[in-house]
């Protein structure tokens, strides 16, 4: 199978590239380079540098023999999503509906879809399963499930098959340190407790110490980049099966608190990790876990590089080379 990686040089598409060409599948990555870097490019797969913005750069990749897509493009700041949502509608939206619109004109029928747990919204139960109530409270989150409805609609009237793979908390580093690239003004919690390991910012922030968890900090489902990889190739795999459209969570249903991500990366790095409490961060709920039974049923997909000590060992490596 050739498959379309769009979005491929950044940071999961690189691990989803990775995971692609490890199940002997032909890849062609289409980056805009905007968040992403050739670093994160691999020798043995194709590189286009385009835009999904351009409906003609799209149209271009999707025409050199694509079996299906992998489409991780997109902006994907939940705060910045509430103060500039027209740069989301128009990334987020517009750049699927041309990526949708040059599948349908070059014939291409399979597509894997990055959605987000930011479908759901506040919790009304944990582990959330996929048929939680969508109620996304941030408009990052709501331009992902409006994909997942565009998703449904070519699916029924142009014969689109799609896996949506709804991430929880996207971490780690491929084990081989075939990844080196680092997110430029990180705002996601592991990147920033490293970036305080290595001295380059003063401190982690925890944003708020009085929710109802175990020690009083946000408790989340942190799911290792490279098992993510791993479903996307099964996804595929399924689609070119004939298996149906599926919209399929992606976690452990194991929660760990920001304070424990601290404690533990201390340990596992042998370094102290400057911290200190701060207030709430609006619109954080205490907890999301993800109920992925689905995806185990559906795919045969199991976790397999998800546990902290291997999360943040494979992160070090990379920072620590900083
Ligand atoms: N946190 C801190 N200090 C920081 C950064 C984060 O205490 O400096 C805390 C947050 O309050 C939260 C936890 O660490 O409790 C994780 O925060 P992240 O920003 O890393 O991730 P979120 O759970 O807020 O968001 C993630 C993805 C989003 C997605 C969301 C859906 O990054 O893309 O899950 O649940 F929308």
């Amino acid at each position: 199978m050739h498959i379309l990686v769009i979005g491929g040089a950044g940071y999961i598409g690189s691990h989803v590239v990775k995971a692609l060409l490890n199940r002997g599948m032909n890849v062609t990555v289409f980056d805009n380079l905007s968040t992403g870097t050739k670093i994160n490019l691999f020798d043995n797969a194709d590189f286009i540098e385009g835009d999904i913005l351009k409906y003609e750069q799209i149209l271009f990749a999707m025409k050199q023999n694509v079996d299906g897509i992998v489409l991780l493009a997109g902006k994907k700041a939940v705060g910045e999503s509430m103060e500039n949502p027209m740069k989301y509608a128009f990334n987020n939206i517009n750049g699927v509906v041309n990526v949708l619109n040059a599948m349908v004109e070059s014939g291409v029928n399979k597509a894997i879809f990055s959605s987000s747990a930011a479908v759901y919204g506040v919790p009304q139960y944990s582990p959330m399963d996929e048929e939680h109530p969508v109620n996304p409270m941030s408009f990052y989150g709501f331009t992902k499930h409006e994909t997942e409805r565009l998703l449904k609609w070519y699916d029924e009237l142009k014969g689109i098959k799609f896996v949506s793979l709804r991430y929880f908390n996207a971490v780690g580093y491929d084990e081989q340190g075939d990844v080196k690239g680092l997110e430029e003004n990180p705002q996601n919690l592991l990147p920033i407790v490293m970036e305080a390991a290595i001295g380059k910012r003063d401190k982690v922030k925890i944003f708020g110490n009085d929710y109802e968890t175990r020690d009083g900090t946000c408790i989340r489902d942190y799911i290792h980049v490279t098992d993510l990889g791993s479903a996307h190739a099964l996804a595929l795999e399924l689609l070119e099966k004939g298996g149906a459209s599926q919209i399929l969570n992606l976690g452990t249903s194991q929660g760990s608190s920001v304070l424990e991500m601290i404690t533990k990366t201390q340990e596992v790095i042998g370094r102290p990790v400057p911290y200190e409490f701060a207030p709430r961060r609006a619109g954080d709920p205490a907890v999301v876990t993800a109920k992925a039974d689905k995806a185990r049923e559906i795919l045969g997909w199991e976790a397999q590089h998800s546990d902290l000590d291997n999360i943040i060992r494979s992160t070090w490596n990379v920072y620590n080379k900083q």
